[in-house]
Order: C-alpha cells, then structure tokens, then sequence
C-alpha cells in the first residue's frame, strides 16, 4: 500500500475560497474585502471595519451611524453574564471567563439553532448575533480585569465610540486620543487573517450546522493557546524575564539552548516578516513616546535585532501587540481576551461564509496503530 501525502498541521493545504481576506506571504500583504489592513488602520474606525468584513463594503456616514447605534444598545452586560462571570474562580485564565459568557449569551438567545430544522440560522439572524457578540465583548473584557483587580465595574458611555469606550469601561477615565488611536488600530489589525487555527476551528464547527456561538465558543479555545492568540501574553512574560535590553544576549543563549519558542516570533504563512507588524510597531512607538517608556522599545528593538539575526525569523503581531497593550494598562492575562474582542468579526465573517456555501469539513488520516487483532478465548 503506498503511503498517503500527509500535509501535518494541514501546512500548505488550500481548503476552500474565502472573500473575506487575502493574506499574500510573498508581498507580505494582508487585504480585508480588497483594503491593504494598514490603510484601514490608518484611517478607520474598527466599527467602519467590523461592518467592512461583515458586508464587503465600507459603511457610508448614514450605515456607520446606524451601525454604531446598533452596537452601543448591546453594550451593557445582563445580570446573568455579571453572575456567571461571578461564579468563576479569580485564579481562572480570562480566556475561560471570555468562553463561558460567549457561551451563556449562545444558550440566552433560545433561537439560535436549538432546533434541528433551522440548524446554525439565517445570515440575518447571524449577522444580528455577530454584533451583539462585538458589541458586548469589550464590557466582558473589562468587567473580567476590573473583577480580578477587586475594582467596581464600569457601565459603557453611549458618548463614546467603541475603542474609548472599551478603554472607559476599563480604566474608568476619558482615554487620550493617542491611546485610542494606537488601541483602535491593534483591534483593526487583529481582526481577520483567513484560515488561521481559530477561524478553521469556527468553520469546522459550523460546517456541522451547528450555531454561531458554538462556533465562536471553539475559536475561543483555540485561539487561548500560545501558538495562537496566547502569544500577545507569552511576549510579556518574556520581556519580564529578561528584564531590560542589556540582558537580552545572555537571556536569548540560555533561552536557546533549553529549546525555547520565543513567543511573539515565527508564522506559519509569513517567512519573512508579517503583514501587520510595522503597523503595530508605529503604535507602540507612538505610546512608547506618549508615556515616556523608552527602555520598552530599547527591549524590543535588542531582542528582535538579536533573535532575527541568530535564527532569521521575523516578529508576528503578537510582538508589538503585547507590549502596546502593558503600555496602555491592560494586565498581561487579558492580552488573549482582547485579541478575542477583534477577532470575533474575522470569525463571524467566516461564519457566516461557511454556512452560505457549506459542505461538512471532515479529512480522512492513514491508521497506524497496532494491526486487526482479535480477543483471545
Ligand atoms: N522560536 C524559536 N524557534 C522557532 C520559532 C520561535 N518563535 N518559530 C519557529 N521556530 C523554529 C522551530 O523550532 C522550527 O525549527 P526546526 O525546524 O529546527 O525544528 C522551525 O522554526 C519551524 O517552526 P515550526 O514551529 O515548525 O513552524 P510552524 O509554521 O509550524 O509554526 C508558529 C509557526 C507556531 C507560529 C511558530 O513560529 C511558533 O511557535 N511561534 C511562537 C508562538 C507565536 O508567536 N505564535 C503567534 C502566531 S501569530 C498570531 O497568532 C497573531
């Protein structure tokens, strides 16, 4: 029997067409429905962006403005989120408070594909439940960073769009507009990358005709782990580790030698250099410069000059990104949680994609266990 042609971790397998982004390695390009990902950065809102991935278009003023009404009357959290979050222990990572209020507002909305007949909803019906999940997301983010650090929690502002406001429900003071700017650009980058771990999952899971928030439940759980989203962390822990730019020879050797990953560096799809990283890094130099901490960009600078030149792999979004968010006040364990926040448009996009073209996802594998045996006596 000949061997199959097993691609591991399907690298290189191309498994369906999708219209929502373009991610080109070879130009080093990402495009959301055609936009370069750096000039929606550069000049819009993320609700202009969210509403751009969900419809193909951008908004004109009269849909950004109805749009953004429709996300401000979902902002506040309900009384059983608050509970639920509640009854979860405080030494739980974040991503878990994250998954289980996604998964109870799913198990609230009684019409979303409890019925096998109408089995993961209309695009409709999705699409009204993608912003309810966009729009309550940063209030779960915020309520589980307030909670961990035994602060009241903080109702959203109807006054404010959605970055200030994330960053009031937060930290309970009017954010600088460089602040926002640098947090609204993080949330435009980590918003969509194609067929990433996390969106594949939700696609997966959706091509079972199962419902959005299952889909967008299992995305929360791939996305934890720090091969994926869970880098934005890792990078933190690592610049505590080393400390200050001086030591990031000696830390690197040893760190080398034991076999570590180094997070926040490596992609699977970019070999030399990720589309949205000079974006991120224009951020957090803009916030290295606003709160004064230069030695932040003197850590990052040595140890991604240190880290390419001795292995020639190049920084993912995740580098500039956890830095940026310790900058702005975040604590290090709701990094992932934020990344959640954006990327729950990219994941609902492909929602609903999937299940406009659906066919169920199931690959095959070659068996190689023990041969056909059979029970002795
Ligand atoms: N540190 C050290 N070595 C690395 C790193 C890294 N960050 N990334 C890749 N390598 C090495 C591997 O050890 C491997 O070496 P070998 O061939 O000698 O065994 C080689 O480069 C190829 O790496 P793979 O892990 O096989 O490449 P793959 O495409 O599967 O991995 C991945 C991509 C998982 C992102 C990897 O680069 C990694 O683990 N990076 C660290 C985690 C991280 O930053 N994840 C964030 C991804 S981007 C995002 O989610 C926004």
């Amino acid at each position: 029997m000949t061997e199959p042609d097993i691609k591991k971790g399907l690298a290189g397998v191309v498994v369906d067409t999708t219209a929502i982004s373009k991610v080109n390695p070879e130009t080093n390009s990402l495009l959301y429905r055609g936009y370069p990902v750096q000039e929606l950065a550069a000049t819009q809102p993320f609700e202009a962006v969210a509403y751009l991935l969900w419809h193909g278009e951008l908004p004109d003023a009269a849909q950004l403005a109805a749009f953004r009404a429709s996300e401000r009357e979902h902002r506040a959290l309900t009384d059983t989120v608050k509970t639920a979050i509640d009854l979860i222990p405080l030494e739980a990572h974040p991503m878990d408070e994250v998954r289980t209020a996604v998964s109870l507002i799913g198990a609230s909305d009684t019409n979303a594909g409890g019925s096998v007949l109408d089995a993961g909803g209309s695009p409709e019906e999705n699409l009204e439940r993608s912003i309810r999940l966009f729009a309550a997301l940063p209030a779960i983010v915020a309520y589980g960073q307030r909670r961990r650090r035994g602060e009241e929690p903080i109702a959203p502002r109807d006054d404010l769009d959605y970055s200030a406001n994330f960053l009031w429900m937060t930290f309970g003071e009017e954010p600088d507009p460089v602040v926002v700017d640098a947090f609204n650009r993080s949330m435009i980058l980590y918003a969509e990358h194609s067929f990433n771990a996390s969106t594949f999952t939700a696609r997966v899971i959706t091509s079972t005709l199962s419902d959005l928030y299952s889909a967008v439940v299992g995305a929360i759980g791939a996305l934890k782990g720090p091969l994926h989203g869970g880098a934005n962390e890792a990078v933190l822990h690592i610049f505590d580790e080393i400390g200050e730019a001086s030591n990031v020879v000696p830390w690197l050797d040893k760190a080398l030698a034991e076999k570590r990953k180094i997070m926040g560096f490596g992609h699977r799809v970019y070999k030399s250099g990720d589309s949205r990283v000079p974006t991120m890094k224009a951020a957090l130099d803009t916030l290295v410069e606003h709160y004064d901490r230069r030695e932040v960009a003197e850590l990052y600078d040595a140890l991604e000059s240190e880290f390419v030149a001795r292995k020639g792999i190049y920084p993912n979004l995740d580098y500039p990104s956890g830095p940026a968010y310790n900058l702005i006040g975040f604590d290090t364990l709701t990094f992932t949680p934020l990344f959640v926040a954006a990327r729950v448009t990219g994941w609902t996009a492909h929602v609903i994609e999937q299940a406009g073209a659906n066919a169920l996802i199931r690959p095959l594998s070659h068996y190689d266990g023990v041969d056909e045996r059979h029970i002795e006596g």
